[in-house]
Order: structure tokens, then C-alpha cells, then sequence
């Protein structure tokens, strides 16, 4: 299908288009009335599990906010069904058996995500029906790190001691997980990009704990690999990395098309650690929209000003959006940058 709105492939890709796209990392959820209508009849997970239900979410903030981009609605941690793992959601993600132990490990199963996560490649195809070429469709999965890490902590964490003790303890261990875990994701991906998605963002919210000589021996191998076979799929891939600026530079090293910043560097400073022939996806801090319009509006032209350093740039959130954000103004942010002509 021809799509309409082509700003942010054309970004993605390289090339600056008319206006800068923008799209918001978890820009359906809480804060959005009309999704929180309809989390009020059916759970977290029944909602990821239902395609038509995941299409309606997908397109409530391309209706609401005229944003040029819809991630799919779903979430990095359903993948885990492909492994024999339950996680709850209340709403924060909750794993009962955390994997700690040899046995633990023994226990995992790998299976293939296309058909054990066969509802998500639903929800592609029907978020592609439902949208009818108006924008572009962003699939997405946790970086392997992220993901390993909520299987092995279990939940959210502070200190990442069962992981960082098991990178440090058993690195042989480590290394096997993350190798298997890569291949799951790749898979994954994949299937996401056969049922139709037409740009993918990888997840690495959890790596900014880490110090840069530990992302350089422990993840970015894996992430190598995972960019490597998504090259092959013909989609512009972006990946994220959060809470660690100095990462910046060897997340640029893998050689994705979009780099994601997020709110913790000024964007010309992180344009001058990848280099102004690549493409930036970010940065405003999510909270500045809890804050008055006049402040949304300068910090968002600061943004954009900086942003024309780079080969081309996408406007996004330095992280994902507060569920305390008034929609008005996350709208008056899009309309800011839609109206910007530096
Ligand atoms: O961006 C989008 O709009 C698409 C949907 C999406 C969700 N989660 C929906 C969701 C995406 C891309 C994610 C990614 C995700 N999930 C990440 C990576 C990005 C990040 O935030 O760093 C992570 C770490 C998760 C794990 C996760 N899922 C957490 C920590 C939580 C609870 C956080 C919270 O907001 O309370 C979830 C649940 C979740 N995932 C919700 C939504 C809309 C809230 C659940 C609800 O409706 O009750």
C-alpha cells in the first residue's frame, strides 16, 4: 500500500523532508482517555492479545495528535511466551519464576516468536488495515539486554545485581543467554517485518546501567548481530538506548539508521559524539510537557534548532510519555513542530 505521510521513512532514510516528523515512544497508553475507556473492560494483556482492540489503541494518537509515525501497540515483554515464561502486569511487569539458577535456565524454552507470539503479527496486520497508508507502521522488541534483564530480576530494578551478577560471575552464561535471546529477537523481528511493519525501534531502556567498557564486552557483540540481520529485512531500523549518554558513541558504532537520544545530553552535544551524517531520533524530556505551553514551545524549538545539525532528524521524546500529560499539550507539541520553519 502507497503510504501518504512519508516524513518519517524519508528521515529515517536520510533525507530531510519538508518537516521535521515526530512521533512519541509510548505515545498510546494512560494519559489518553480514550485508552484508558478501554482498558476499563479488559486487562493489559487480553488488550495485547486482541488485534482488532492493539489497532484501535495503535491509531487513537494518529487520530488525537496527527503524529507521522504509529508504533504498534504491544509491549517488549509478551516475547517472553515464546519461552515459557509468565509475566504479569499490575501495570508495572511482574514475573513470578525469575531465571536465577542452572535449573532455571535449563527450564526456558526457545521457541519461535512468529508462532508463539502469533497474536502480535495479528496486531501488525490489522494496525496496517486500520491505518490504510496514512503513516508509517514502527514495530519494535527490547534490545537483548533489556529483555534478559527482566527475566532474570523478575521485575524493575535499582541495582541490576542478579543480572550484573551473573555478567560478572558466569560471563560464559551471559554470553550463551544473550546469543540465544539475540536469535530469538531477530526471529521476532523478522515476523514483525513479513506482517507488515515498515520501520522497527529496539528497545535498550535497561543499558544505561552499564559502564562503557561492560556495553562494549557484554552487549554490543549481541547488538551487532541483531542490526546485522535486521539490515537484511529491508526496514530502516532505530535503537535507544537509556540513561547513559556516554553510550552514544558505540550504540552509533552499530550502524543502525536512527540513533535515539534521550533527555540526559543536549542534542548538539550528542550530534557532535555521532556525527552529523547520521540520523538522531529525540530528545525532549517527557516531563517538560506536564510544565506551561510557553516552556513546551521554547524547549521544543531548542530541539529543533539543534536537530538541524544532523543529516535528518525525527522529533521524539527522550523517553517515553508521563501518563500525567494532558493530550492538549502533547497535540500543541506536535502542532509546534509541524508549524517550525527555522
Ligand atoms: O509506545 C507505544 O505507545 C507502544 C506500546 C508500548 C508499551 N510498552 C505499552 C505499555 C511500548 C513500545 C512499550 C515498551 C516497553 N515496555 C519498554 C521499553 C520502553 C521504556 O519504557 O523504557 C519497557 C521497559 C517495557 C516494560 C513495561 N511495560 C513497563 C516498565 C510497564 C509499566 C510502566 C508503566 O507505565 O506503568 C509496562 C506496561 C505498559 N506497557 C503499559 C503500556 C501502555 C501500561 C499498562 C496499562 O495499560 O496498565
Amino acid at each position: 500500500m502507497v503510504l501518504e505521510n512519508t516524513s518519517f521513512l524519508d528521515a529515517c532514510r536520510g533525507r530531510r523532508p519538508a518537516r521535521t516528523p515526530i512521533w512519541m515512544m509510548r505515545q498510546a497508553g494512560r494519559y489518553l482517555p480514550e485508552y484508558r475507556e478501554i482498558r476499563s473492560k479488559v486487562s493489559f494483556l487480553e488488550l495485547t492479545k486482541t488485534p482488532e482492540l492493539c489497532a484501535e489503541v495503535t491509531l487513537q494518537p494518529v487520530d488525537r495528535l496527527d503524529v507521522d509515525a504509529a508504533i504498534l501497540f504491544s509491549d517488549i515483554l509478551v516475547v517472553f511466551d515464546a519461552m515459557g515464561v509468565d509475566v504479569e502486569f499490575n501495570p508495572a511487569p511482574e514475573i513470578a519464576r525469575p531465571v536465577r539458577t542452572a535449573a532455571d535456565v535449563a527450564r526456558l524454552r526457545w521457541g519461535d516468536p512468529r508462532e508463539d507470539v502469533g497474536y502480535v503479527l495479528d496486531a501488525v496486520r490489522a494496525c496496517k488495515r486500520a491505518l490504510a497508508g496514512r503513516v508509517p507502521l514502527i514495530g519494535f522488541c527490547g534490545a537483548p539486554f533489556t529483555t534478559l534483564s527482566y527475566l532474570v530480576e523478575g521485575k524493575g530494578s535499582r541495582e541490576y545485581q542478579h543480572i550484573k551478577g551473573l555478567m560478572f560471575s558466569e560471563p560464559a552464561l551471559f554470553h550463551q543467554l544473550m546469543a540465544s535471546m539475540t536469535e530469538l529477537l531477530c526471529t521476532y523481528l523478522g515476523g514483525q517485518v513479513e506482517a507488515g511493519v515498515d520501520a522497527l525501534q529496539v528497545f535498550d531502556s535497561w543499558a544505561g546501567a552499564l559502564a562503557p567498557v561492560d556495553y562494549r564486552e557484554h552487549v554490543l557483540p549481541h547488538m551487532r548481530r541483531l542490526v546485522d540481520h535486521v539490515r537484511g529485512l529491508g526496514v530502516p531500523l532505530i535503537v535507544f538506548v537509556r540513561g547513559n549518554a556516554s553510550l552514544l558513541r558505540q550504540s552509533a558504532e552499530l550502524g543502525a539508521d536512527v540513533i535515539g537520544v534521550d533527555w540526559t545530553i543536549e542534542l548538539e552535544r550528542a550530534i557532535a559524539e555521532v556525527g552529523s551524517t547520521r540520523v538522531v531520533q529525540g530528545n525532549l524530556d517527557p516531563q517538560i510537557l506536564l510544565g506551561p505551553e510557553a516552556l513546551i514551545e521554547r524547549r521544543a524549538r531548542d530541539v529543533l534548532d539543534a536537530g538541524r545539525a544532523a543529516r535528518a532528524h525525527i522529533f521524539n521524546l527522550g523517553h517515553g510519555i508521563s501518563r500525567f500529560t494532558d493530550p492538549g499539550k502533547a497535540r500543541l507539541l506536535v502542532d509546534v513542530v509541524h508549524g517550525y520553519s527555522g
